[in-house]
């Protein structure tokens, strides 16, 4: 007598569903985030970035020691592996960002002599390089495609400074460092998003670290993800002035076209992030007199309310944010990973410290059992 199976519950995209258990992070619908007990919006505007990877990796904020310490080592780790630089010549000229940083990252894995020890100390050693290492790969990445010579690095400056060091050869003014430190504490982490949830996926085979944060790179690409903050700047350049923004919105819900920026997953009150967003948004119109960009999206963000009661994403602030900041809009997603690169080490030595392979079952669909009738022979036209 066949024995019948109980199908287990089946949630498409996987919504709502709880796939593991973290200490990491914890995403409040009601428009909160914690990482590891702190109030985000208690570290966005004091913290350094350095600061919250080290809390992100280690479970608690460091004292002063050793944040000194955590930053002069992310500082050490920053150059690349000279073929790591060549393998960044050889990539088609109109390469996207993100694909030679998803490259990048996966040809750096070979260099680091901890590749294949997933002990608690050699993964911390191995995010200290990643997190280093994906901001230089960016830099050096697009300096190269714009027929530039990276520039050397510089130790004194944190990962903020230098990244705007690196993009341009100009050290930056303090506000700006201070911005994009919040911007990346704001990016930082974020629980089972798509890109962290493939890392961890990726991880929980036992593969290494490299490999997880290939699959992540690869993973935030897409525009339904990290690619939305490239995808909105498009957005915005068309729309252009406030004045044509509920226009714009209510032609392309009426052609039921999905807005980027706007919905998200968990958060059902408003992304806890876009206060903060749009604030430093704000700040920058009246620094740039690029005042045009944040009355855009409050127009567009009041439209979607009406019309279709969705939230706006921090992916709609970050995108002007990152113009204002002079980052080329192409920059807006690798910019995400270089923040999110803490989360997904984190991640990742969560998921080998605690390792349970991550292997979900699916729903058959297909046809039912059914009579094989052979191969046809070779030359027959008939079965
Ligand atoms: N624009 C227009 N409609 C949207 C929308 C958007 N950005 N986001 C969701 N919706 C609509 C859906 O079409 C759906 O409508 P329906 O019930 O009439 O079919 C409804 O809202 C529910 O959305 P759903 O697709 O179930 O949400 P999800 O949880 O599967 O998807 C996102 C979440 C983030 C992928 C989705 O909101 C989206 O594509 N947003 C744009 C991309 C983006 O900004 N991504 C960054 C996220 S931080």
């Amino acid at each position: 007598m066949a024995t019948e199976t109980k199908q287990p519950a089946y949630s498409p995209g996987l919504a709502g569903v709880v796939a593991g258990e973290t200490e990491i992070c914890w995403v409040d619908p009601n428009a909160g985030l914690m990482y590891r007990g702190y109030d985000i919006h208690d570290m966005a505007e004091k913290a350094s970035f350095e600061e919250v990877a080290y809390l992100l990796l280690n479970g608690e904020l460091p004292d002063f020691d050793r944040l000194g310490k955590f930053t002069r080592d992310i500082a050490s780790e920053r150059d690349l592996p000279a073929p790591v630089q060549k393998m960044l010549r050889l990539l088609p000229r109109d390469t996207h960002p993100m694909d030679m940083l998803r490259t990048g990252v996966s040809m750096l894995a070979p260099f680091d002599k901890d590749l294949n020890d997933h002990s608690h100390p050699a993964n911390i050693r191995k995010a200290i390089r990643l997190i280093a290492k994906v901001l230089t790969l960016i830099t050096d990445g697009y300096r190269i495609a714009h027929g530039e010579e990276p520039l050397p690095e510089r130790p004194d400056l944190t990962l903020a400074g230098n990244f705007f060091y690196k993009l341009s050869g100009q050290v930056p003014q303090s506000w700006q460092i201070r911005m994009l430190d919040t911007i990346f504490i704001l990016y930082a982490d974020h629980e089972f998003n798509a890109s962290t949830f493939a890392a961890r996926v990726t991880a929980s085979t036992l593969a290494d670290m490299y490999a997880a944060v290939t699959s992540a790179c690869g993973t935030l690409k897409g525009p339904l993800h990290g690619g939305a903050n490239e995808e909105s700047m498009k957005m915005l350049d068309d729309i252009k002035t406030p004045d044509r923004a509920e226009k714009w919105m209510m032609d392309a819900l009426a052609k039921k076209a999905k807005i980027m920026g706007f919905g998200h997953r968990v958060y059902k009150k408003g992304d806890s992030r876009v206060p903060i967003m749009r604030e430093i948004g704000r700040d920058l119109g009246k620094r740039t007199g690029k005042e045009q960009w944040i009355p855009i999206c409050e127009k567009l963000e009041e439209t979607m309310e009406r019309e279709k009661h969705l939230c706006a994403n921090v992916d709609l602030y970050a995108a002007p944010v990152f113009t204002m900041l002079e980052f080329p809009p192409e920059l807006n997603t690798p910019i995400f990973a270089a923040s999110r690169v803490a989360g997904w080490c984190a991640h990742v030595v969560e998921q080998h410290d605690h390792n349970r392979l991550i292997r979900p079952r699916s729903l058959y669909t297909g046809p039912q059992l059914r009579p094989y009738p052979g191969a046809p022979s070779n030359g027959s036209k008939k079965r």
